[in-house]
């Protein structure tokens, strides 16, 4: 499943890229179980929602070869294009700047897929937004998501050694698989088809975890203290009907 992935991060000089562009659990690794669960082709145009610096993107791009919209809130789109020149997929990838609370400047069935991996928590976690979202995909497309997430809802029971770490931001991102299925059974124009808990979890936070970002050194301490017993990663596929 992870061919790809375990290919790039086996050279030394791609294994230092990854360690300098992860934003959070491997993209590139959470990237690559959720296509397998997806037809992709480089015949299909995909937006990246909340791509930050790209690992999704150059995964997507170069793996299957699709045109990809790299869009970002944090990540400016020139950051990200003369990264995408670096990496060889500036021919395949297009960055722009996006605030997904703020409506998208695409047309409608623009998209045979919406991908979306380690973002959508941020900004998905109101009724409104998968419904803003699907015009933007053709009927009989996907919209993919990636999120982290929690084993069951914490609510008011925030499990003491999580205390040190646990925020109002984490509180309204994180949430449990059943909680994220009814958010979207909601919603009208979609099918669910799928809906999982990820293999990839253990090893790309591991991976997160020799990153160079800083906020890495606050992240191992809290990964100690959740010992796999609370975090998952959670996958979410929907048809456009
Ligand atoms: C933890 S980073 C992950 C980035 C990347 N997908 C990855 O996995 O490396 C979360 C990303 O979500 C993006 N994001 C957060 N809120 C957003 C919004 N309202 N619209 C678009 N992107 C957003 C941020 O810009 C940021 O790059």
């Amino acid at each position: 499943m992870f061919t790809f992935t375990n290919q790039f991060i086996s050279n030394a000089k791609n294994a230092e890229f990854l360690k300098a562009t992860m934003m959070g659990p491997n993209a590139m690794r959470v990237a690559e179980e959720l296509t397998s669960h997806l037809h992709i082709n480089e015949y299909m145009r995909i937006l990246d929602l909340g791509c930050g610096c790209g690992l999704s993107t150059f995964l997507l791009a170069k793996k299957f070869g699709a045109c990809v919209f790299a869009a970002d809130l944090w990540i400016s789109p020139t950051e990200n294009y003369e990264r995408f020149q670096a990496i060889g997929i500036a021919d395949k990838a297009v960055p722009i700047f996006v605030d997904a609370t703020k409506g998208l400047p695409f047309a409608n069935g623009y998209f045979d897929l919406l991908f979306t991996v380690d973002a959508y928590h941020y900004f998905g976690d109101t009724a409104a937004m998968l419904p803003s979202l699907i015009p933007f995909v053709k009927k009989g497309g996907y919209i993919a998501v990636a999120i982290p997430g929690l084993n069951y809802e914490f609510e008011k029971n925030v499990p003491a050694e999580m205390q040190p770490f646990w925020n109002s931001e984490m509180a309204r991102t994180l949430h449990s698989l059943a909680w994220w299925k009814d958010l979207w059974k909601r919603a009208e124009g979609i099918e669910l088809v799928d809906s999982r808990e990820m293999a990839c979890c253990k090893q790309a936070w591991q991976e997160w975890l020799t990153a160079y970002h800083p906020v890495v050194a606050g992240d191992i301490k809290m990964m100690e203290a959740e010992g796999g017993k609370y975090f998952n990663l959670i996958q979410l596929i929907a048809k456009i009907i």
